[in-house]
């Protein structure tokens, strides 16, 4: 007897789309084929006209997140459950050390809150700050504990931010234990002396934000760092890119050098453009890479259609207005981050599935398959076979729906994609093989996500 099988939907693989069912029993896949040949189950879900995809794996997400003067406004329990509406079935936040902490100890207090509290699947990532550069053995504890993915921030000075010869000297400890290094990558001098010009001219409103930040300081960071990714030999990974850039140099690195260096991108930076900094409210698109201009937009669709961007995540930070709104005539103090951890997948969906600009194998390499991989969680997750997880994400292609904040579930009260019109919606999602949302419901309130303990990163995508 199968627990559930989900039937007549279109299943689709990063390498495969096929007309099959699925059968699950105890949260793993164990038949894929035509149901009439399978056991009974006690469940079915009736996916005609609609498309399966591996569950959506966000890598990048913060909850309950204090960068300076300001905190994020979601816990686990809330953030997760609006990524189960969004269809997401694994996220990966970030164990950012605190003042005083080491990164194990931020990695214990994030475990802490997240417990018996995620609607999905959840897992961490290490991070060192200035304040631990005298705690680099921790790269092997954490790695050993199925935390492989460790974030350093070049940017966020006093508060974050790493400098560069401990990002070298870290580099080689993860080479060494075979880990994956996330780089949010911004030319920490030129952005602080752009911004000091900017207060000096009293050029401080939302546009003055995107301007302080110009692409070059992006682009300058990741070649710096790619030198150091070549030294060391190790993993990578530059995350939210905002800029075509560095386009020809990372496809040297990765296609001529052959070095295990990867990408990711923000729905935000592929939906919106840098006029909404330069409109009312620009307050509320304040973050970090700035949303660019159109060609910039469209160098990272071509670099998506290319396969030189292994990710497409959110960058969730949950944020409301008032929050933002505090600075919004004074830019360098306002909060960075975007709410999007429940709009990333069907806005990526509609406007690059439905907008012709990718396919649907693409949608679910760029969601979920490299990820898994490049996360040391495949073949678990990331893939519909038999002996993988149950966690699925099924989408109604044809649903033509408006984005409103007012019907999202995030802990915000605005959403950047408000009045958005999409084509698709997902119906249901599937965390090892329980219902979480079905028909677009939340089934019930029971947290059915588990710690993701992760393998060591795959080294080469594909
Ligand atoms: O503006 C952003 N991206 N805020 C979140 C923290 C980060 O830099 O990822
Ligand atoms: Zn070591
Ligand atoms: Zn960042
Ligand atoms: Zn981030």
């Amino acid at each position: 007897m199968l627990d559930t099988i989900i039937k007549n939907g279109i299943v689709v693989n990063a390498d495969s789309i096929a007309a099959v069912d699925i059968g699950i029993k105890d949260g793993v896949i164990v038949q894929i084929g035509d149901s009439r040949y399978f056991p009974e189950a006690q469940n079915v879900i009736d996916a005609s006209g609609m498309e399966v995809y591996p569950g959506m794996i966000d890598s990048h997400v913060h909850i309950n997140l204090k960068l300076g003067e300001f905190s994020t406004l979601d816990s686990f329990e809330n953030a997760t459950k609006a990524a189960a509406f969004g269809g997401t079935t694994t996220i990966i936040e970030f164990a950012i050390p605190y003042e005083g902490e080491t990164p194990l100890d931020a990695l214990e207090r994030r475990f802490k809150e997240a417990e018996n509290q995620c609607y999905v699947n959840y897992s961490f990532h290490g991070c060192f700050t200035e304040s631990n550069i005298n705690e680099i053995q921790q790269v092997k504890e954490l790695i050993g504990l199925g935390i492989p993915s460790i974030k350093m921030f070049t940017v966020y000075d006093g508060i974050v931010r790493i400098n560069k010869g401990a990002i070298y000297d870290i580099l080689k400890e993860i080479a060494a234990h075979d880990g994956l290094a996330l780089f949010h990558a911004e030319n920490n001098e030129i952005i602080t002396r752009e911004i000091t010009k900017h207060v000096e001219k009293k050029n401080l409103s939302p546009a003055g934000h995107a301007t302080s930040r110009p692409a070059i300081a992006e682009a300058e960071e990741v070649a710096s760092l790619l030198a150091l990714i070549e030294d060391t030999g190790a993993s990578a990974l530059f995350v939210h890119m905002s800029t075509g850039k560095t386009k020809d140099l990372l496809d040297y690195y990765r296609e001529e050098k052959n070095l295990p260096v990867f990408t990711e991108v923000c729905t935000h930076y592929l939906s919106l453009e840098g006029d909404v900094y330069r409109e009312e409210k620009g307050q509320l698109y304040i973050c970090s890479p700035p949303i660019r201009e159109k060609e910039e937009k469209e160098a990272l669709w071509q670099m998506i259609s290319e396969g030189l961007v292994d990710l497409v995540n959110s960058d969730h930070c949950c944020y409301d207005s008032a929050q933002k709104n505090k600075y919004k005539d004074y830019f360098p103090n306002a909060p960075n981050g975007l709410p999007g951890v429940e709009t990333r997948g069907i806005v990526y969906y509609s406007e690059g599935v439905q907008g012709g600009r990718i396919n649907r194998q693409q949608f679910a390499a760029t969601t979920s398959t490299n990820t898994a991989k490049i996360m040391g969680m495949y073949p678990k997750k990331g893939r519909i076979d038999v002996g993988s997880d149950a966690d699925l994400t099924i989408i109604d292609p044809e649903f033509i729906q408006l984005l409103a904040s007012d019907q999202l579930h995030m802990q915000t009260d605005y959403t950047p994609f408000e009045g958005k019109e999409l084509k698709g919606r997902v119906v249901h999602t599937l965390v090892g093989g329980q219902h979480v949302i079905a028909d677009g419901e939340l089934v019930d309130e029971q947290f059915h996500g588990s710690f993701v303990k992760r393998a060591k990163p795959i080294k080469q995508e594909g």
